[in-house]
């Protein structure tokens, strides 16, 4: 399986790339937004962070076919092998398609239903981002979603990888994973909360509580 960060914070990228197996990172315009470093700036240093190696993911901005292409020319002028992602509208479909003919590798972003995130692999989308909480919060069903979209994947576009996104909380991502999802990007504070939590704290500190008690130090 392959586990992005979704984040345009460099020291993070930089801290957890020593503790997770990391795939890449993926940003997004809001993203990128929140940090106010443009691009340019960004994505080398997002680069970097990562060590050199790994998928990094931006979105282009334009809303017509032709200039998200242009949009995607400038994101590769930054990054050679960056995965450019498109919101699938009608417009981004076509834009995949004109992309997959240059061998722009793209990511097909905003997915809400299994239908729109199999068009867009049919179009040539290496990836496909269904928004898993962002359909429980419109009522929807997040999960089955990604497990829809999965099979639908698997028997119709095998070259193209479910890489779910919009996360709030681990279970949400555990339960991705285990409908089989190959691919998955997390928030820094979903990601946190994967490796901690006051239990785990806790039994550490009492570890150390009771060793001290038996022989005065918490070392062996
Ligand atoms: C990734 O492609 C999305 O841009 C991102 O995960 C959306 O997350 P949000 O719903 O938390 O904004």
């Amino acid at each position: 399986m392959e586990l992005y960060l979704d984040t345009s914070d460099v020291d993070a990228v930089k801290a957890l790339a020593r503790v997770f197996p990391l795939a890449g990172v993926t940003t997004n315009p809001s993203i990128v937004a929140a940090g106010k470093t443009s691009l340019d700036v960004l994505l080398p240093e997002l680069y970097e962070a990562m060590g050199g190696k790994g998928r990094l993911f931006a979105q282009v901005m334009a809303t017509t076919a032709e200039g998200m292409v242009s949009d995607a020319r400038l994101l590769r002028a930054i990054i050679p092998d960056i995965v450019v992602k498109i919101p699938v509208t009608s417009e981004g479909l076509a834009a995949i398609k004109l992309l997959k003919s240059e061998g722009i590798p793209t990511l097909g972003t905003a997915v809400y239903s299994a239908a729109q995130g199999l068009l867009a692999a049919l179009a040539g989308a290496d990836y496909v981002a269904p928004y898993v909480n962002r359909l429980d919060a419109q009522g929807g069903d997040g999960i089955q979603t990604v497990n829809e979209l999965q099979q639908l994947l698997h028997m119709h576009a095998p070259h193209a990888k479910v890489l779910a996104a919009s996360f709030k909380t681990p279970r949400q991502a555990l339960d991705c994973l285990l409908v089989g999802c190959e691919s998955i990007t997390l928030p820094l504070d979903v990601a946190q909360q994967l490796i901690s939590s006051p239990a785990v704290d806790a039994a550490v500190k009492k570890f150390e509580h009771d060793w001290q008690g038996a022989f005065g130090r918490t070392s062996l």
